[in-house]
């Protein structure tokens, strides 16, 4: 069973180049699928999720490619809007794919999509949403499938800024008749490169990162080529990471605006802070500042994706943090991993109460979701003597490769 084991005790030093974005990368590899012929993806990130996607592409008759720079996606072929358990059972973002399908097919079946180890992850938004364009829904036993006889523009009012509905509508509309307007949508980063995406293959899109997007339905798409955002969460990471170790790293090829509400909480920890014409630089304090109360929120919040990586900093802080997870409902399962270590945590509902200045030990823990994975290997890094961290796949589906990168910052780290 492979692991990734640790030695910890050495502060991260130097610079890393970031992958790209795993959240921007998967709708836009969805949104191929509303352009006749071949997509070039640059900088697509070489991980777990973005192999299925093209899994589930290919099955949909797409061919595609992973070059060692960018990924192609033709979609000449005959295809079909059929998606199996098999293929989307690996991962959620087959949810992504029904508003894509829908414009370029018009009908499409999806799996059940499954919820996974941080929440039930509903869709309730984004079938609602859906409907409103003039989709309709059957749900079986089997999974969900929506036809429709042509999209309508429509006026969808979210009642919460979901990221991935506010995806699913942004991909159905710019092919559909008229105008959509979506109020109440997600202003993460990640939409506005999808927009800029969409926008560079014709569609007519407006207000992106903002609350209010405006979506001018146009008769076809045209395939090009385009580089994918870097991650902010995979950068976010190192510099934690960096923060957690007395560590003093940079982040190259990064969007210093995607990473301000991660920086503002690294800045009250008292890290030093250096931002340059896409470089970040953090400079770990001698002793971390705790955090009063850091709530997870939509984007400009701090982000849900950064709260186990902020936890594990927060071990080390001299005094006590509470973090409370308003996105999630499952999103503390490092907790119990972070206790074995030495770490000295209490739960209250969705609040982690974290009693900081407790170094941590190293010994065996176990990732059971992708972000909780990377915040145990910055436990490891943090701890004295040896942590493995088991079932590294979870943390494959977001990190290129974790080993190779914190080895760069001067990690004693190995996949074993
Ligand atoms: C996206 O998930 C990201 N995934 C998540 O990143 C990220 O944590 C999340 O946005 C929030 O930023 C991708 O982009 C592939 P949501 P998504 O719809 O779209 C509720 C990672 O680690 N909700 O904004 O599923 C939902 O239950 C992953 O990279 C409904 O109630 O997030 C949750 O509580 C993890 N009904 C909240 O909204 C709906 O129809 C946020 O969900 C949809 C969502």
């Amino acid at each position: 069973m492979a692991c990734v084991s640790i030695q910890g005790g050495s502060p991260l030093n130097g610079e890393i180049h970031i992958q790209g974005s795993k959240n921007a990368a998967l709708p836009m590899l969805a949104a191929c699928l509303l352009a006749h012929g071949e997509t070039k993806l640059y900088n697509c990130p070489h991980i777990r999720d973005v192999y299925n996607m093209l899994k589930i592409l290919e099955a949909m008759g797409c061919h595609t490619q992973m070059h060692p720079d960018h990924v192609t996606v033709d979609t000449s072929p005959a295809l079909t809007g059929e998606i199996s358990e098999a293929d989307a059972s690996a991962m959620r973002s087959s949810v992504m794919l029904m508003g894509a399908a829908l414009g370029r097919l018009h009908y499409v079946s999806i799996p059940w999509p499954g919820g996974c180890c941080i929440g039930k992850r509903p869709v309730d938004i984004h079938l609602k949403a859906l409907e409103a364009m003039n989709v309709c829904i059957r749900s079986s036993d089997r999974g969900l499938e929506c036809q429709t006889t042509g999209l309508r523009g429509s006026t969808v009012d979210f009642p919460y800024p979901s990221v991935g509905a506010t995806e699913n509508v942004i991909l159905a509309a710019v092919l559909a008749e008229d105008t959509t307007v979506i109020r109440h949508a997600a202003k993460e980063p990640e939409i506005i490169d999808l927009c800029l995406f969409l926008n560079a293959m014709g569609a007519d899109i407006h207000g992106m990162g903002t609350g209010c997007i405006i979506i001018h339905g146009v008769k076809r798409l045209r395939s090009i080529a385009y580089r994918v955002m870097p991650d902010r969460i995979v950068a976010g990471t190192y510099l934690a990471a960096a923060a957690a170790t007395g560590g003093d790293v940079t982040a190259v090829d990064v969007g210093t605006r995607d990473l301000g509400p991660t920086l503002d909480v690294l800045a009250d920890m008292g890290c030093g802070i250096v931002l340059k014409n896409r470089q970040v630089r953090v400079i770990a304090p001698p002793l971390l500042l705790p955090a009063e109360c850091i709530h997870t929120q939509p984007f400009p919040g701090f982000p849900t994706d950064m709260q186990s990586q902020l936890m594990v900093c927060l071990t080390a802080a001299r005094g006590t943090s509470v973090i409370c997870e308003e996105i999630f409902e499952d999103r503390f399962k490092i907790v119990p991993w972070l206790l074995k270590m030495g770490a000295d945590i209490g739960i209250e509902q969705n609040k982690a109460v974290i009693r900081g200045g407790t170094p941590l030990h190293g010994c065996a823990v176990e990732a059971c979701d992708l972000r909780g994975g990377a915040a145990l290997v910055i436990a490891g890094l943090m701890a004295e003597g040896n942590t493995l961290v088991g079932r590294p796949d979870y943390i494959e589906r977001g990190y290129e490769d974790i080993c190779r990168d914190l080895s760069q910052l001067g990690a004693k780290i190995c996949k074993v």
